[in-house]
């Protein structure tokens, strides 16, 4: 097993593996963790290189907020040069440019990981579609979510509205984005935005014993159940049914061909 490894990454992110834990932490606190290109970039490779034995991916934010979203700078033209560039709308890879942002999202779901938003303070429009995409998410009790982008002329487009409406309805969505209104922890909680709720103080001792609870369980059994569950939505149950066949005959059978 791979012993503790720390890596800076580019877009001010910061990577820590240790063994079986990737912890992601976005490491821009004097701006409150607002994002770039570069850090979406950052996000997708770090997505692509994870080392094979990561179980648990730990996504969290330095200083007050989780994420304040993108960096507004980008939308004034007073982003940096290592910032990466923005999409324009007469862009003609424009498609290509948003899809290799959301590349720093979709990672997330792999049924390879579970993947843990731990959210203090603000977790506001790129900074929110970012905990959505996230399998699991514990917040403090001063956490406040906020699909900001209809408020700024922009439509969420870091693969959010799907976890969202999933999560909380379509109804419910509709209002959340519309109004671009603050969610405060309590009101997360009844939404099922929140797996756990608690105090600011206890966050990381709340992640810690939730990472270590799913780590007890067989990782291969775990994978291909995560893998099972993402099927049922789309599935009747007589199809959901059969895929629960496959799946055990194919995990049992993957450990009789691993006996001496
Ligand atoms: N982009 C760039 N800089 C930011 C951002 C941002 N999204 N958010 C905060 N900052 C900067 C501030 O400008 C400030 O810089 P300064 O110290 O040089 O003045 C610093 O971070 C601290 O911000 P404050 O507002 O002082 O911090 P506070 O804790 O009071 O408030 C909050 C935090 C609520 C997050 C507030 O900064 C805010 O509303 N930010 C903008 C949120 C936003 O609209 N994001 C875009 C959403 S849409 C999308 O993501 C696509």
């Amino acid at each position: 097993m791979t012993s503790s490894r720390a890596e800076i990454k580019a877009g001010g992110l910061r990577l820590l593996i240790d063994g079986e834990v990737a912890t992601v932490t976005l490491a821009r606190p004097e701006r409150r963790n607002a994002m770039t290109p570069a850090l979406w970039h950052g996000l997708a490779d770090i997505g692509a290189t994870l080392p094979a034995q990561v179980r648990v991916v730990v996504l969290r934010g330095e200083g007050p907020s989780f994420c304040a979203g993108i960096d507004l700078n980008l939308l004034t033209g007073a982003a940096m040069a290592d910032d990466g560039e923005i999409a324009r709308p007469d862009d003609p890879d424009f498609d290509q440019k948003v899809a290799s942002y959301q590349a720093g999202y979709l990672w997330l779901r792999d049924p390879s990981i579970v993947s843990i938003a731990a959210v203090q303070g603000h977790a506001i429009g790129a900074g929110f579609q970012l905990a959505l995409a996230c399998d699991l998410r514990i917040l403090a009790d001063d956490a406040r979510l906020c699909m900001k982008e209809p408020a700024l002329g922009l439509v969420p487009d870091l693969t959010g509205t799907k976890p969202l409406v999933d999560i909380v309805g379509l109804p419910r969505a509709i209002e959340l984005c519309l109004t671009a209104r603050t969610v405060t922890a309590a009101e997360a909680m009844l939404l099922r935005l929140a797996e756990l709720v608690v105090p600011a103080a206890e966050l990381d001792a709340a992640v810690a014993d939730l990472v270590a609870a799913l780590l007890a369980t067989d990782a291969a059994a775990a994978r291909a159940t995560k893998a099972l569950l993402q099927l049922a939505p789309a599935h009747s149950l007589a199809e959901q049914a059969a895929a629960e066949r496959r799946a055990q005959a194919e995990l049992l059978r993957s450990r009789l061909s691993l006996r001496p």
